[in-house]
């Protein structure tokens, strides 16, 4: 069943609901109308228990109680969000959607959840609800199905009216939840579910809901398209690869941006095998293109004045007696040959001629995604992305894009030195340098692709998989950076009037 979210400016306090919870702004806890109507029908017991546990409303502080029947609620959960002058608002976001996420579980069917009584944007609100409100349950049964799902969330304003603007508000950024919620179950999806064609399925499931255009090259077009460097790395791998393409054309194009996503629906490595221990996380290895589709669908939701392609290199990368192998020579799209050196480095072949593709449509901006190197990871940890740009003006835009967002990225160099390991004895390129430096040589691999469009490469091997719930992320797939790469599409829709 669908969650239903509604927006009214009721009191919550004297409503029924399996959990109420009240977000404040620091200072502000006993000047909140819903504390002082719960702390009234407590007998003055909350106001007391806030001083003792110095519950301030400071951002990220949280108190929960029972409400003993003082209330029509069974329990009360408030959420501290900062200063109502400085409130940050993708931290907002990234509180209350831990709020919902955290509270949601159990027996949970109902919550109302306060706003603040200052301005917090409703679209934040909506997208952290659905956001926190985010389950992959579906390989569950028996005693380990929910024992109740989610129905209902009401959001109250604290005071004032509400609008049917403001309702609209609230709705988009659910809508916009539902499209990260969509990257989050493809990389959650188990890779024998999830090969090629399933991803194709969910682009295909995108195209038809937002009416797109969508093209899918199978395993023959591929090849016929001349993406052989694609080819080789699905070519031992009983799940044919695909190539795929959804375009999102408004009426009014302010600029062209194409995302390129890597679709690597399972990493064993090939030929050159990974080991065992941890093996099963490449099937995260999606994560580039789930982001990709799940930004399309953003984006075909919020319908900003900007053209954008989605395209995803998909394929699984298997060792067999048809598999691509190391001093095999490639000839990419555009012409340039290849020498394979490892074949765990099947991301940047797909991508290569993927961005090969992406050039000839001509964009002011091509961005692509992918859980490219464990380099990344060493360096920045699990939770913040790499990335690298070609243009100083670009990577800014990343950059508040993902501040935006509340999401971590960091911009990494384009060290020309590292480039000089890339040349090979017998053909155009090596694919792979030596291990230092791994994430940048990659970039410096796929900078051969884009020709002179102005590019962003993210490398993104750590955020698209979580080991643990933090914020507005759940435990596993995480959605990043779906809300990065719409913010990103609004901005220059903005920023271009
Ligand atoms: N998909 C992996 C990168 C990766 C590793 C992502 C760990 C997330 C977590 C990629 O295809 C890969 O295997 N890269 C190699 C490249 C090397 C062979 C040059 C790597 O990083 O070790
Ligand atoms: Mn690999
Ligand atoms: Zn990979």
């Amino acid at each position: 069943m669908a969650l239903q979210i509604q927006l009214t400016s009721g009191d919550a306090t004297s409503v029924a609901s399996d959990v109420l919870i009240v977000s404040v702004c620091q200072g502000a806890v006993a000047a909140h109308p819903t504390i002082v109507a719960i702390d009234k029908a407590f007998g003055g017991a909350l106001l007391e228990q806030l001083k003792a546990v110095e519950f301030e409303g400071k951002l990220d502080q949280g108190f929960e109680s029972p409400t003993l029947g003082h209330l029509k609620a069974k329990k009360v959960v408030l959420v501290g969000i900062g200063k109502a002058g400085e409130l940050d608002h993708a931290r907002v976001r990234a509180a209350l959607a831990a709020a919902v996420r955290v509270h949601s579980g159990g027996t949970t069917r109902v919550i109302h959840l306060v706003l603040p009584d200052t301005d917090v944007e409703l679209r934040s609100v909506g997208e952290a609800i659905a956001l926190g409100a985010y389950r992959f349950t579906k390989y569950f049964t028996g005693d380990r199905r929910p024992k109740a799902e989610l129905a209902k969330v009401v959001v109250h304003r604290a005071k004032g009216s509400v609008s049917a603007a403001d309702k609209k508000s609230l709705e988009l950024g659910v809508a916009i939840a539902e499209a990260v919620g969509i990257a989050r179950d493809a990389v959650n999806e188990p890779p024998n579910v999830l090969t090629p064609e399933a991803l194709a399925q969910v682009a295909r499931a995108i195209a038809r809901k937002h009416k797109l255009k969508i093209t899918v090259l199978d395993k023959k077009g591929i090849l016929a398209a001349g993406m052989n460097l694609h080819y080789a790395v699905g070519q031992g791998s009983e799940n044919e690869p695909r190539f795929i393409h959804v375009s999102y054309v408004p009426k009014k194009k302010l600029k062209k941006i194409v995302f390129v996503g890597k679709g690597i629906t399972f990493d064993s490595g090939g030929l050159c095998i990974k080991p065992a221990a941890g093996m099963g996380e490449m099937k995260s290895d999606m994560g580039g293109a789930a982001a990709v589709l799940g930004m399309i669908a953003a984006v075909a939701t919020v319908r900003p004045d900007v053209e954008v392609h989605a395209i995803v290199g998909a394929a699984e990368n298997m060792p067999d007696g048809a598999a691509y192998r190391p001093a095999d020579v490639f000839t990419s799209l555009d012409g340039k040959t290849v020498e394979i050196i490892n074949t765990d480095a099947e991301g940047r072949l797909v991508l290569a001629d993927a961005l090969t593709y992406a050039t000839r449509l001509k964009p002011d901006v091509i961005i692509d995604a992918a859980t490219l190197t464990g380099a990344a990871l060493v360096a920045l940890g699990k939770t913040c992305s790499a990335f690298y740009s070609t243009d100083d003006e670009l990577a800014r835009n990343l950059e508040s894009a993902a501040k935006q967002a509340g999401e971590q990225f960091w911009r990494m160099p384009l060290l020309e030195e590292l480039g000089e390991q890339l040349k090979s004895d017998i053909a155009d390129l090596k694919h792979t340098a030596d291990r230092w430096g791994g994430s940048i040589s990659a970039a410096l691999f796929l900078r051969e692709f884009v020709g002179k469009v102005p590019w962003i490469h993210c490398d993104v091997a750590g955020p698209v998989l979580a080991d643990r719930a933090k914020g507005m992320y759940p435990k596993g797939g995480t959605g990043h950076p779906v809300l990065t790469f719409l913010n990103f599409v609004e901005q220059a829709g903005r920023k271009s009037k």
